[in-house]
């Protein structure tokens, strides 16, 4: 099954294995693709990955998380971002976009020393930053935004689109009732907390046409205390299938939860897969294709997820930053990533790229 194609809203992808959205600090200061990322993404290509999800990529500047992402807030970056789709096509891969706005979880100083913006001001011990509230003409902007976003990406030539809607970024904080505290059409209640999604979600759709394919990454849990959990990820993901998703890719936590997102030393197999019961739960109320990522690491994990019915796809992140062509050693019959989750990819502060601190360069 692993091997087997799929597709997702009419694209044909050659196998199951997804490159989950990893940040990769290669663009240029100005968020331009470099050389060096398009020659990245040209490896994940080659490497066998069916479906290559990007990393983060901006739609508004109040949202920016971190130096040297890719941006797409601008038509200027359309033509730049041709270089990526133009390679991984060649190489007989899929790719989709992830658009990002990331709400509380911005630091300043990547911000013109302004304070982020988020849907409440709900202080983030992990950051010591407490946000601004969003005003409504704010937020009509960013609406606007991952609309014009799409239609660059559009442009661009991308498969679709992955909105990032987990890990405590802006959709993430609109959908959580631990960040979101209005009490307007923004938020109040399960379903005004779901008014941000749906009106990017038309925004989007506005922009593009109503076959491109649009899929999102949502929290099974935030891993907080009055947060989403996963018998609310449930009742969220049947909302985004109505109102006309095409793909959920199931994750979790926020950076306020400490390090659940992207947990560390998945060493037996009976650690890997760490998000799978949500998945279960998320998959059995679905019918639109669903993918599931953290700590998958063995093919036999894989198969296993496949078959039982937890997920339609499998996801892989951290491995595939160790080896890119991870995907084409598993079909060699591969058993396991080399992948150690020691979370060294993650000090990207240190780092002048995203890269494996375990192997020499
Ligand atoms: C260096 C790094 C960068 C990441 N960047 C993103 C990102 O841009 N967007 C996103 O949704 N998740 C991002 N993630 C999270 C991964 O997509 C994934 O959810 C997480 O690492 C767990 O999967 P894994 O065990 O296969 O690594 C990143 C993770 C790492 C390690």
């Amino acid at each position: 099954m692993l091997f087997t194609p799929y597709s997702i809203k009419g694209v044909e992808i050659k196998n199951r294995i997804v490159r989950s959205a990893t940040y990769e600090k290669r663009a240029d200061i100005d968020g331009l693709a470099t050389d060096y990322l398009v020659s990245f993404y040209k490896d994940l290509a080659k490497g066998g990955a069916g479906l290559i999800i990007s990393g983060n990529a901006l739609v508004h500047v109040s949202g920016r998380t971190v130096p040297q992402m890719v941006c797409i807030h601008n038509d200027h970056y359309i033509e730049n971002l041709k270089k990526i789709t133009d390679k991984v096509h060649k190489y007989d891969s899929k790719i989709f976009i992830q658009l990002v706005h990331g709400g509380r979880q911005c630091y300043p100083q990547l911000l013109g020393g302004e304070l982020p913006i988020a849907p409440s001001a709900v202080y983030d011990p992990s950051t010591k930053i407490t946000p601004r509230e969003m005003t409504n003409e704010q937020i009509w902007e960013i609406v606007d935004a991952f609309g014009h976003a799409a239609r660059r990406a559009m442009q661009a030539g991308f498969d679709g689109i992955q909105l990032h809607g987990a890990h405590g970024y802006l959709i993430s904080g609109f959908l959580s009732p631990h960040t979101n505290r209005r009490d307007d059409y923004w938020g109040g209640d399960e379903a005004r907390r779901l008014h941000f999604i749906e009106e990017v979600h038309k925004s989007i759709r506005a922009a593009t046409t109503e076959c491109y394919p649009l899929a999102i990454k949502i929290n099974s849990s935030d891993f907080i205390e009055g947060g989403i959990t996963p018998h609310d990820s449930v009742k969220i993901a049947k909302q985004l299938q109505i109102l006309g998703f095409d793909a959920i890719e199931v994750s979790g936590g926020m950076y306020e939860a400490g390090v659940k997102t992207a947990q560390t030393n998945i060493l037996q197999k009976e650690q890997e897969a760490y998000f799978s019961s949500a998945s279960a739960m998320i998959k059995k109320e679905l019918s639109i294709p669903v993918m599931l990522v953290g700590g998958i690491r063995s093919l036999s994990k894989m198969q296993e997820l496949l078959k039982s019915g937890v997920a339609d796809l499998v996801s892989l992140s951290r491995p595939l930053i160790r080896e890119p062509d991870l995907p084409n050693k598993l079909m060699a019959g591969k058993e396991k990533a080399d992948c150690i989750s020691c979370n060294g990819c993650m000090r990207f502060q240190k780092l002048d790229v995203v890269r494996c601190t375990q192997l020499k360069n």
